[in-house]
């Protein structure tokens, strides 16, 4: 009944501030630096303004659309998150059966808390899964065998994380490698009383895609100090084909934000692009996404399908995106709040909130048809060039 209140995402982002521990909710609601790349991605969906067009039979719309060829009830898709299992208990199995329910793609990250193994375990839907390819090869092979044996539909390739963007909030919340749990955060999670039974209930609390799969890896201090040194400073272009070949399926590349880049992922084999800038957590200054998305659409979309993400936090947000050429978009924060606000009841309102926001947007624009939404549908500014 509580969740039924919650008419935005931003009413399920205080709930969660108000049921997740501090430095978990921190975690989410932050960039690097400054953050004003963060912020950007969300205020410059406020520039773009739709057109509306009246007197049009509104009988019989659609959501419906494809991403990489599959059929999704509409083209959201909800992205890569680390945590999702630290929002609440076994939050990505809990996100995933949202998705499943939903008809939409869930995609598992490599520094999820429940395993690949324990989404496949939890849900039928086939769910995507993203890699970051560490310097240990033989591990990132064993990851990419784990994806294919757990029937992965894609491989979300992320290319924007050799080097970690600083994030103010989580040093200060001590949330560094390896972790400094102090009376502080004993106490920040003290006060969430619902969500330490959940994470008592759970055996579900290190990265688990990890943790058990690498020698001498197996509490969080030697977790956290194996990733920290993991992240790979010399990955190139050249990776995404053997990356390709051992998954044998789609890949995705994600945290595309130029043009020349988005040109070298097609070159070198994704199957598409995610036009991202990590949520504004890495290249603090970066443009926001919606902003590029126009140019990025003229480099390589009569090639691959452009996905994006960053900001959407809404239904308008996402009819902005397709209208500005994207195939499908993605959403971080909506979803880590949606678990946060409410596990997985909290993941489906906050699907349910976009969905109709969508169908209504549309339909006061005048269409039926999510498919034929597309630059007619917007106003040219200094973002949209029709
Ligand atoms: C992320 N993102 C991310 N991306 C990725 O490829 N692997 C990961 O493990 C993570 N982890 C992660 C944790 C948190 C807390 C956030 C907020 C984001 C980035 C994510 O996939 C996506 O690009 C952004 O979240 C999109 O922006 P919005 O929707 O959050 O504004």
């Amino acid at each position: 009944a509580a969740l039924d209140k919650m008419l935005t995402i931003a009413d399920l982002k205080e709930r969660a501030r108000r049921r997740v521990p501090k430095m978990f909710f921190d975690y989410a609601d932050s960039g690097s630096y400054t953050e004003s790349t963060y912020h950007d991605n969300e205020s410059d969906f406020q520039k773009i303004r739709l057109r509306q067009r009246v007197a049009v039979n509104l009988e019989g719309r659609s959501l419906a659309s494809t991403m990489l060829g599959q059929s999704i009830a509409m083209p959201v898709a909800v992205a890569p998150a680390a945590t999702g299992g630290m929002q609440v208990a076994d939050g990505e199995i809990k996100a995933a059966k949202a998705c499943e329910k939903f008809g939409i793609p869930f995609t598992l990250s490599t520094m999820s808390v429940c395993s690949i193994e324990d989404v496949a375990e939890n849900t039928t839907a086939p769910f995507w899964f993203q890699l970051y390819v560490m310097r240990d090869r033989p591990f990132v092979e064993r990851l990419i065998d784990r994806a294919k044996a757990a029937n992965c539909g894609a491989l979300v390739l992320t290319m924007d994380l050799q080097i970690l963007g600083q994030r103010h909030k989580d040093i200060r919340n001590g949330l560094s490698t390896p972790p400094k749990f102090n009376a502080s955060s004993l106490w920040q999670m003290m006060q969430r009383p619902e969500w330490c039974m959940g994470m008592l209930g759970t055996k579900r609390r290190t990265f688990r895609n990890i943790a058990g799969h690498v020698s001498g890896v197996v509490d969080l201090g030697s977790l956290s100090h194996w990733t920290a040194t993991q992240f790979d400073l010399t990955l190139n272009w050249k990776d995404v084909a053997w990356v390709k070949a051992r998954f044998g399926g789609k890949v995705i590349i994600k945290g595309v934000l130029d043009p020349e880049d988005a040109k070298l992922a097609v070159e070198h084999g994704a199957d598409a692009v995610i036009v991202s800038n990590h949520g504004g957590r890495q290249l603090d200054g970066a443009p926001s996404t919606i902003r590029v998305l126009p140019e990025i659409v003229d480099a390589v979309g009569s090639q691959t399908e452009v996905f994006m993400d960053g900001g959407i936090r809404s239904g308008q947000d996402v009819i902005k995106a397709l209208a500005l050429g994207a195939k499908g978009t993605f959403i971080g924060r909506p979803m880590l709040y949606g678990l946060g606000a409410g596990g997985e009841a909290g993941v489906t309102r906050a699907l349910d909130i976009i969905a109709k926001e969508m169908d209504t947007t549309m339909a006061l624009m005048g269409e039926r048809d999510i498919l034929d939404i597309g630059p007619k549908n917007v106003y040219s500014n200094d973002m949209v060039r029709n």
